[in-house]
């Protein structure tokens, strides 16, 4: 197949958190979002949480306003976060699971198990012209749902691949990536990628023709502390450009 070009989603609810930590304006998310898209970054994503501990939903009003990159929303699929997405119209919006005592997103969403109550809300963003992606742990009965669901896109959970000693048990999660992402492809959908990913694991990310976007945030945000977040922001986007040629 002929090479796309990778695209880089830089995620800014991490300098949302930070801001929260002292209840006033700074750090702001979306001069962060700004800076992110100069340097290189094609996306913005940003989740918005049910109970609002990072991104809130002025934020995401603010930067619907001001940028003209797209956003991707991730939420989950209820019907609150349903009615916020159909109002802001948002490129993209990636359905996550969500519990409120996780630390962040464990896990892919059980497309499988929730076919009938996650088709009228791809139904709904579909209908505002938002492109639908379902985050989803690289198992092909999970990507087949996605399809038959008409979303338009999958994003595969790299959480565990990330988290997984480097070596044998890395390399068979990474083949799981590839051979979901084949499949993802194959059945007409965009594939992305995300969660966990650092330098090393997004160039080999990067580096699978069929994965087109990776969404990135805790670890360049974690990096910015040391060496600025324009300049990760570039560097990510130079390594996951040179892993795809
Ligand atoms: N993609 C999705 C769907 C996510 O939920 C997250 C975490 O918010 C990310 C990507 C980014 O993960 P990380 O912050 O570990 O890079």
């Amino acid at each position: 197949m002929t090479l796309s070009s990778i695209r880089l989603g830089v995620n800014v609810d991490h300098v949302a958190t930070l801001r929260n930590a002292r209840g006033g304006a700074h750090p702001d998310p979306l001069a962060a979002a700004l800076l992110a898209l100069e340097s290189g970054a094609d996306s913005i994503t940003v989740h918005l949480r049910e109970d609002r501990r990072h991104i809130r939903d002025a934020d995401v009003v603010a930067m619907r306003k001001a940028l003209s990159a797209p956003i991707n929303l991730e939420m989950a699929a209820t019907p609150e976060m349903t009615e916020f997405a159909k109002g802001i119209r948002p490129h993209a919006a990636c359905l996550v699971p969500e519990r409120r005592a996780e630390v962040t997103t464990e896990g892919g969403l059980d497309a499988v198990g929730l076919e009938a109550e996650l088709a009228p809300v791809v139904a709904a963003l579909r209908s505002v012209g938002t492109r639908v992606s379902l985050f989803l742990d690289p198992e092909l009965a999970q990507v087949e749902t996605a399809a038959r669901l008409g979303a338009g896109a999958v994003e595969l959970h790299t959480g565990t691949y990330c988290e997984a000693a480097p070596g044998p048990a890395r390399d068979r999660e990474r083949q799981r990536l590839i051979e979901a992402a084949r499949r993802v492809a194959a059945l007409g959908l965009e594939c992305h990628a995300g969660h966990g990913l650092d330098y090393t694991t997004a160039a080999e990310m990067a580096a699978v023709p069929e994965i087109i976007e990776l969404n990135i945030g805790h670890f360049l945000m974690g990096q910015a502390v040391f060496d600025g977040l324009g300049a990760c922001i570039r560097r990510m986007k130079t390594i996951m450009t040179e892993a795809r040629s």
